[in-house]
C-alpha cells in the first residue's frame, strides 16, 4: 500500500479517471452491504456518475440558509435543555448536523434518527462490520424513515447524505471549537466562524483521508492533511483538500459550511451570554481521526 501525502500529488491522482475507488460488493446481500453497495461512494463509472447525478439534485435542492436556521433552533433547544454551563461539543456535533439534514430532506422523526447514523458509520466508510446485526438494523430503520413517495435508490441516497454528513460535519465543528478555545483573543465576534471554520478545513481536515486503487490494481492512501510543497516553494497558503477533489469531490460543502456555522454562532452566543469560566469540553479524538466519508 503507497500512501501520498503532498497535496499537490493528492489533487492529481484525484482528478485522474484512471484511479477509482475501491468498491462494495455489488453480490451483497445483508441490509447493510446492500445500501453500501447501491451507495455512489463506492462505485466506479456509469453507476457512480448515475447515483452523483442525483445526488447532486437533492444537494443542490437545500438552501443553506433553511438549513442554517434548523441548525440554529436545533442547537438553542440542545443548549436550553442541557444549560451552557457544560456544553457537550461533541453531543450536538453529533446530532445537529444529521437531524437538521433530515428534517430538511423529508425523513420521518428526524431527532431519532442521528443515533441511528452513528451506529452505520464506521461500517460505511471501513466495510467492515462492528456490530453487524445492529448495523442491519439501523440501516433497515434509516432506509424505512427516508422521504417516502421516492424509488428505493433514492431513498439509498437520501440516508448515503447523512451517513456522509455525520462524522466530517461533526468533526469539523469540533475542530473549529478547538481552534476557537486555543485562540488566546477570542472575543463573540473574533476570529470569525466562517475564518474558525476554513483554517479547520486546511489546517485540521475533517476527513484525513481517502484511498482510490491505482491503475495497476495497488491501493492507495491519499492524504487530505499532509504538506502542500508547491505552495511552500511560492510561500503560498496550503491548498484545502477537506472536500475532496475532481469529479467525486463532497457535493456539499456549502451545506457542510451553513450549519457548522449556525452551530458554532450559537455556542459563541450561548458562551457570551453566560459569564463563567466552564468552557465547552474538548473534541473527541475519534471524530477528529475519522476516515474518508
Ligand atoms: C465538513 C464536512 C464535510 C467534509 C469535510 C466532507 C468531505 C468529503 C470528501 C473528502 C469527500 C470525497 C471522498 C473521496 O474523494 O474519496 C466527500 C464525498 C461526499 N460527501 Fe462530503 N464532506 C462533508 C460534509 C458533507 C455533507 C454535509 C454532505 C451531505 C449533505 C456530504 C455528502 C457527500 C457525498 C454524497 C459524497 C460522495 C460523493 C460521490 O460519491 O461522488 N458531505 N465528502
Amino acid at each position: 500500500m503507497t500512501e501520498i501525502t503532498d497535496r499537490a500529488e493528492v489533487a492529481r491522482i484525484l482528478a485522474d479517471p484512471r484511479f477509482v475507488v475501491p468498491e462494495a460488493d455489488a453480490a451483497a446481500t445483508t441490509p447493510f452491504d446492500r445500501f453500501r453497495a447501491h451507495a455512489s461512494r463506492f462505485a466506479n463509472g456509469a453507476p457512480h456518475d448515475a447515483r452523483r447525478g442525483r445526488l447532486d439534485q437533492l444537494a443542490e435542492a437545500l438552501r443553506p440558509a433553511e438549513l442554517a436556521r434548523l441548525a440554529a433552533a436545533r442547537t438553542r433547544r440542545f443548549l436550553e435543555a442541557e444549560g451552557t454551563r457544560r456544553v457537550e461539543v461533541a453531543a450536538i456535533a453529533r446530532s445537529v448536523p444529521v437531524a437538521t439534514l433530515a428534517e430538511a430532506l423529508g425523513f420521518s422523526d428526524p431527532p431519532a434518527l442521528p443515533p441511528l447514523v452513528a451506529t452505520v458509520a464506521h461500517r460505511y466508510a471501513s466495510g467492515a462490520p462492528t456490530d453487524a446485526a445492529a448495523e442491519d438494523l439501523a440501516i433497515t430503520r434509516l432506509l424505512s424513515a427516508a422521504p417516502s413517495g421516492t424509488d428505493a435508490e433514492a431513498r439509498v441516497l437520501a440516508v448515503q447524505l447523512l451517513v456522509q454528513a455525520f462524522t466530517a460535519t461533526a468533526a469539523l465543528v469540533e475542530g473549529a471549537v478547538r481552534r476557537l478555545e486555543a485562540s488566546a483573543d477570542a472575543s463573540p465576534s473574533s476570529p470569525s466562524t466562517r475564518a474558525l471554520l476554513l483554517e479547520t478545513l486546511r489546517d485540521d481536515s475533517p476527513v484525513p483521508l481517502t484511498r482510490r486503487v491505482s491503475p495497476n490494481g495497488a491501493l492507495v492512501v491519499l492524504r487530505l492533511d499532509g504538506p502542500d510543497r508547491e505552495a511552500a516553494a511560492a510561500a503560498a497558503e496550503p491548498r484545502t483538500l477537506a472536500f475532496g477533489a475532481g469529479p467525486r469531490a463532497c457535493p456539499a460543502p456549502h451545506l457542510a459550511l451553513a450549519i457548522a456555522a449556525a452551530i458554532i454562532d450559537e455556542l459563541r452566543r450561548a458562551r457570551a451570554s453566560e459569564p463563567t469560566t466552564d468552557a465547552p469540553k474538548p473534541a473527541t479524538e475519534e471524530a477528529a481521526h475519522a476516515e474518508s466519508r
